[in-house]
């Protein structure tokens, strides 16, 4: 579907992000069709976008919640997933973040580390219940995706090798306060090779079938998020040959498949539309200075992240420039060397595959207020956030003035 950014920026002004809900829709409905075969759930990994509207659009398709935080799972619940369909992820949960995700009776709480597991267990205890957990393997992979989101090395921070998984299980085994349903692994983000998952899949689905010989049954199997999408001209993982593999690693054991896609779900959905402010000359350099900055998506100055970017209804005179925000950083940039058509004041660029890890890393930087989201489905737009101003900036200090 073409969305008229022009109408957008008249009427919502600029920057913002767009979201078309129909691609999420489509995404969606690809993926839970490749785990046909088996009872899965698609438990939408809320860190890649977690606009409420958002989050309720997949949640009204069906998905559940992969969460890193209580803020995450509150989000989930606000919009009406299930308790039943969240899981509450991370290396460092602290103690009342634990204590509320046993309160709210969530599907299970992924756990990270034996001492992590010591904490739940007492957390439960305390509130006398069994917390249900699943554990976090680590198979040192190599994921063959940007160091900064690779996670499936030990020299990574996230999960634990094999044999600590197996101790952690057996404490479950032992303990009243435990209860293992789930075991989990996730290698990495934006992966566009199907080989490292079959690789760390078969590990894990090993270890089940060792579990299962000591009779104890893993119900959910967490095969992660990690699936990549285009920014350039990648070629994707097919998704069905992606739950083939899982499928045949899986055979023979009674599990359902839990799946925790961020980017592949909202990524592709999303632009960025920012505005021309001016042009420069530095030398032999040329700048174009638009009105969005690193605060507002800030993958190019972090990871050097490539996004496709146009001037809109511009062709002409392209050269070579850096395209670049307002912030005093001179990592302030959404791209280097690029070659651009020559622009006036109010241009509208646009910085595409905006839709996961954009917004939900922005901050406040400069004083700068965060932008505009806006939906469109079906053919039509709706705010779903609207642009913060200055007010919204200093409310929880004003107060505090002496
Ligand atoms: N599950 C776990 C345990 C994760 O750590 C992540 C992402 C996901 C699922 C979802 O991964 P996805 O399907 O979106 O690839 N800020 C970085 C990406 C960080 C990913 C963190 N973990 C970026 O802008 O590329």
């Amino acid at each position: 579907m073409s969305i008229n950014y022009k109408e957008l920026a008249d009427k919502y002004q600029t920057p913002f992000y767009a979201y078309d809900f129909d691609h999420i829709t489509q995404q969606y409905t690809e993926l839970k069709e490749a785990f046909r075969a088996r009872k899965s759930l698609l438990a939408y990994a809320v860190k890649a976008n977690s606009n409420l509207s958002v989050v309720k659009h997949l949640a009204e398709q069906g998905a559940g919640a992969d969460c890193v935080s209580i803020g995450e799972v509150k989000r989930a619940l606000k919009v009406g997933i299930a308790p039943y369909k969240i899981i509450f992820s991370g290396v460092g949960k602290i103690d009342d973040e634990i204590r509320q995700a046993l309160e709210l009776d969530i599907l299970m709480i992924n756990v990270e580390s034996e001492a992590e597991l010591d904490r739940v267990e007492v957390i439960a205890k305390e509130l006398g219940k069994e917390a249900r957990i699943s554990v976090r393997v680590n198979p040192n992979i190599d994921p063959k995706t940007h160091p900064y989101i690779s996670t499936g090395l030990h020299e990574n921070k996230f999960g634990v090798d094999i044999d600590t998984a197996k101790r952690m299980y057996i404490k479950c085994k032992n303990s009243e306060n435990l209860d293992a349903i789930g075991i989990h692994c996730h290698i990495g983000s934006q992966l566009t090779e199907l080989e490292p998952i079959k690789e760390s899949i078969n590990i894990v689905a090993d270890l089940v079938r060792n579990l299962k010989a000591i009779k104890m049954e893993i119900s959910f199997f967490d095969v992660g998020g990690g699936l990549g999408i285009v920014y350039d001209d990648e070629t994707l993982i097919d998704t069905k040959e992606y739950g083939q593999v899982i499928m045949e690693a899986l055979f023979g054991l009674d599990i359902t498949v839990v799946c925790e896609p961020g980017r592949f779900l909202v990524g592709n959905s999303g632009t960025f539309i920012t505005k021309v402010l001016y042009e420069k000359i530095n030398g032999d350099k040329r700048f174009v200075i638009v009105d969005g900055a690193m605060n507002d998506l800030i993958r190019p100055s972090l990871y050097n992240a490539y996004h496709k970017i146009e001037v809109l209804e511009k062709s002409e005179n392209a050269s070579d420039c850096n395209l670049v925000g307002p912030v005093c950083e001179s990592g302030d940039f959404f791209a280097k060397n690029i070659e651009l058509p020559a622009t006036e004041h109010n241009d509208l660029v646009a910085i595409y595959s905006a839709g996961a890890y954009c917004f939900t890393m922005a901050s406040n930087y400069n004083t700068r207020g965060k932008v505009a989201e806006i939906a469109i489905e079906n053919g039509k737009d709706r705010l779903i956030r609207k642009r913060e101003i200055f007010e919204d900036l200093i409310a929880l200090e004003e107060e505090y003035i002496k």
